[in-house]
């Protein structure tokens, strides 16, 4: 029986190849349930990944609704419908939209629409001590260094081009591995034996990843892979920590959390860790459920948004593919 007198939040997520809804409450996860897009070929197909999110909605649902019942909640009981409304792929935002429109009518309960990177950076700081860091969100389509300053996330630095998860998907691909690239490269570049030079691109605060990504794959011509992918990690991870480094030495913040799916990343994590003991700042990274998509974050932020009346009506529900961080103000912040 969860007993609780705060609000309780719905909240769906689907931008991209995760399905998810969950139901929280300020103290923690009630129900979260999950139906994940692997594409037979290749990469993500944006149709086919909203079709597979339309079949999934309606068990996906029931699921968290039927597990929420066993544990003493009824659909009464829920407070709001949030859902991921940008930034991500169009055809499956719409599909999730579609159906946080449809529960909120039917429970006749507010709509919320959250920022998805915002997510990221709030289940982070609900889920770990962290109270006012820089961030270094991480994931397939997304890499930004965030923090916090006068009512917005500000972005401090971000990808040029390609989220570095796409880039290692990328390369992944024409490599013969298979989607999602990311921890395929991980595991490949723990038996590498020598470093193979690559670019190394850093431009002000930005960073760039596509070049990186395509010179990987040409050095597979004359090198090993195992080799290739620990130096691809090497020099896409000093990247992000030389400009994580930047932004905590101008804002004087004093941690760093790390978030999105690239963040499961073990040698990411060890030279993060490495640069905050360097610093003597504190370094925060969330459980593993908590880095890459989860419907949790999105039901989480919800409630955040709940507490300040952030709701949106039916006509402001529409999907937003490019919807940047600091484009939302921050109305629920206490630092
Ligand atoms: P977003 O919409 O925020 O861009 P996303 O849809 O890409 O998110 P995430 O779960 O945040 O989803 O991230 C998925 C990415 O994380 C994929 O590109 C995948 O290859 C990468 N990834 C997952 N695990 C690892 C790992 N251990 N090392 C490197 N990359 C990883
Ligand atoms: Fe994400």
């Amino acid at each position: 029986m969860v007993s609780n007198s705060g609000p309780i939040i719905l909240g769906i997520e689907g931008t991209a190849w995760n399905l998810s809804a969950a139901i929280v409450d300020e103290n923690d996860v009630i129900v979260e349930s999950t139906a994940t897009y692997k594409p037979p070929v290749g990469g993500i197909h944006p149709r086919e990944a909203s079709q597979h999110h339309a079949d999934h909605l309606g068990p996906v649902i029931t699921k968290i609704l039927s597990d929420a019942h066993d544990r003493g909640l009824t659909t009464s009981d829920i407070d709001a419908i949030a859902f991921s409304q940008g930034p991500g792929l169009g055809p499956c935002l719409r599909t999730v939209a579609t159906a946080a429109r449809a529960l909120s009518l039917s429970l006749n309960v507010p709509l919320i629409g959250v920022n998805h990177c915002i997510a990221h950076i709030e289940v982070g700081r609900w889920k770990t001590d962290a109270m006012d860091p820089v961030v270094l969100y991480v994931s397939g389509a997304n890499s930004q260094v965030l923090a916090y300053r006068k009512e917005r996330y500000r972005v401090f630095g971000e990808t040029l081009d390609i989220g570095i998860g796409n880039a290692f998907d990328k390369f992944a691909r024409g490599a013969g591995l298979q989607h999602p690239g990311g921890p395929k490269i991980e595991e490949l570049a723990r038996s590498a034996t020598s470093y193979v030079p690559l670019p190394y691109i850093v431009k002000g605060m930005d960073f760039s990843f596509s070049g990186l990504s395509t010179a990987a794959s040409v050095a597979l011509q004359t090198s090993l892979l195992e080799d290739v992918c620990f130096s691809l990690q090497e020099n896409a991870f000093a990247m992000l920590v030389e400009v994580t480094e930047r932004a905590v030495a101008h804002t004087g913040k004093d941690e760093v959390l790390l978030g999105g799916g690239v963040g499961a990343n073990q040698r990411l994590q060890e030279m993060l860790d490495i640069m905050c003991n360097e610093r003597g700042i504190r370094f925060h990274v969330p459980e593993r459920r908590f880095m890459g998509d989860n419907g949790s974050m999105i039901a989480y932020l919800g409630l955040l948004m709940y507490r300040q009346n952030t709701f949106i009506s039916i006509k402001e529900s529409y999907a937003m593919p490019n919807y940047r961080p600091d484009d939302t103000p921050v109305t629920w912040w206490q630092g």
